[in-house]
């Protein structure tokens, strides 16, 4: 975001920084309670490492620490710290190498700067320099960058102080649901000009292209790889191929791509049909289905049984499009819904795409039984007002998945020939973000792209 591009609707400084004071005064709460709980006195975290390729002198694209985005929106500094001793304000060991092959990363002056004790640190040994030096009662989240855990006598990920940290994360702030909306703000601008491009006759590649200029974000930028396929390629749930060429003909569309707005990522797919006709038709009615689902998600809610009734709504959608020859109930006691919704109906959202927390009975807790029939959900708590989830039913068309149907039992149950039609589009997926509240949901994906003055 620059001022040559302004956005309408993404916060101004000010808005950001009013939310920010409160929001980080609970992440400091927060994570005073875990570190008494765990028997800490201090916490470091690392930012993350720059990683070189083998024996060559560039380096993979930096992903940043989520621990560490946890504390301030930097998502593109290698080799920072944050220090957080619990009563004192929190500090940022800034690493500002000398250097004239890379540009060092610029003191940041910003909404949140002020709250924090900025620290330049030319290389890790100023960073250790500016650490207390007995570490025998710290925590250290991230890779060990440089030895400066091993040699330091500190913890290194301890995995009962990280349940602690990651089981509050579920409950966004007011500041963060503000950097929620503003993700979904920026992908809404580029689903739009992702759409056009479709219509317009692009390549995967164009398609892409199209929505980071909109997002005007680079692909390294964004929260995950965006996923774009064209017909057949919607069978891929992470499809990556990204083919530089239009196929000889568009049928379909299926896009899943979201930004990032000071850390926070949006996710989001739609999927769209080229003609009028019965893939259209079933793109409509998934969602309808979708809509309906969202309208479900309220605080109290088990997220198991948003799950299972997305498996009965499946159900119908294939009854009425003649893709079963059995009930809808027998589609889903027979595991036949589960080819078509091989995967889970959605997940946390937040500082990470896959958000932390998502299984957890409490910090001490252990994690959340999983339904028996679909032990790979990514999402097993009770709904609370603050929780941001998204919500991705979908129906695909996946050769693996057919194939294994058609040697068992639930051949006789799925309509193959019928099915064949349908295969050339792939497979259909909407998602949208909600973020939770005492009697419902706000749907973040679904405002934006009225903001954005687009179709949904
Ligand atoms: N984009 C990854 C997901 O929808 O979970
Ligand atoms: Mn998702
Ligand atoms: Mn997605």
């Amino acid at each position: 975001m620059t001022e040559r591009y302004p956005t309408p609707c993404i916060p101004d400084a000010l808005t950001l920084g009013t939310l920010f004071a409160p929001h980080l005064a609970e992440v400091c709460r927060r994570t005073e309670a875990a570190l008494e709980a765990c028997a800490y006195r201090d916490l470091i975290v690392h930012s993350g490492t720059q990683r070189p390729v083998f024996q060559d002198d560039r380096t993979y694209p930096f992903e940043v620490n989520a621990a560490f985005k946890v504390w301030v929106p930097l998502s593109d500094v290698p080799d920072c710290f944050i220090h957080f001793i619990p009563g004192r304000r929190p500090r940022l060991l800034l690493h500002q190498p000398t250097d004239y092959w890379y540009k060092p990363a610029p003191r940041p002056q910003a909404y949140w700067t002020e709250a924090f004790d900025i620290v330049p640190c030319a290389d890790l040994r100023a960073a250790r320099a500016a650490l207390p030096g007995d570490l025998s009662h710290t925590a250290y989240l991230g890779e060990d960058s440089g030895g400066l855990a091993g040699a330091s006598g500190l913890t290194l990920n301890p995995p009962r102080l990280i349940r602690h940290l990651d089981y509050p994360r579920a409950w966004k702030s007011p500041y963060e649901l503000a950097c929620l909306r503003a993700a979904n703000r920026l992908g809404a601008d580029g689903h739009r000009a992702a759409a056009q491009a479709f219509a317009a006759g692009g390549a995967e590649f164009d398609i892409e292209m199209a929505f980071l200029a909109a997002c005007r974000q680079r692909e390294q930028e964004l929260p995950y790889n965006p996923i774009v396929a064209l017909n057949d390629n919607g069978a891929t749930l992470h499809y990556q191929m990204l083919e530089k060429h239009p196929p000889r003909a568009h049928r379909s569309l299926l896009i899943d791509a979201g930004a990032e707005f000071a850390g926070y990522a949006s996710d989001i797919t739609r999927t769209y049909a080229a003609t009028p006709g019965e893939f259209a038709d079933l793109v409509q009615a998934m969602d309808r289905l979708q809509q309906g689902l969202c309208t479900r998600v309220a605080a109290g809610i088990d997220w198991r049984e948003i799950h299972r009734l997305a498996h009965e709504r499946v159900a119908e959608v294939l009854r009425a499009a003649d893709l079963i020859t059995c009930s809808a109930e027998t589609a889903v006691a027979s595991g036949v819904t589960r080819v078509f919704l091989p995967h889970g109906i959605g997940h946390l959202l937040g500082l990470e795409v896959h958000d932390a927390g998502g299984l957890m009975r409490a910090p001490d807790g252990g994690d959340i039984d999983p339904p028996e029939d679909h032990p790979h959900l990514r999402l097993l708590r009770t709904l609370e007002p603050g929780f941001v989830v998204t919500m991705e039913p979908g129906i695909y068309f996946i050769e693996p998945l057919l194939a294994a149907a058609r040697a068992d039992a639930r051949a006789p149950l799925i309509r193959w020939t019928h099915l064949e039609a349908l295969r050339p589009y792939g497979g259909i997926r909407i998602e949208d973000d909600l973020a939770v509240t005492a009697t419902g949901a706000e749907n973040l994906t679904r405002d934006a792209f009225t903001l954005a003055g687009t179709a949904q």
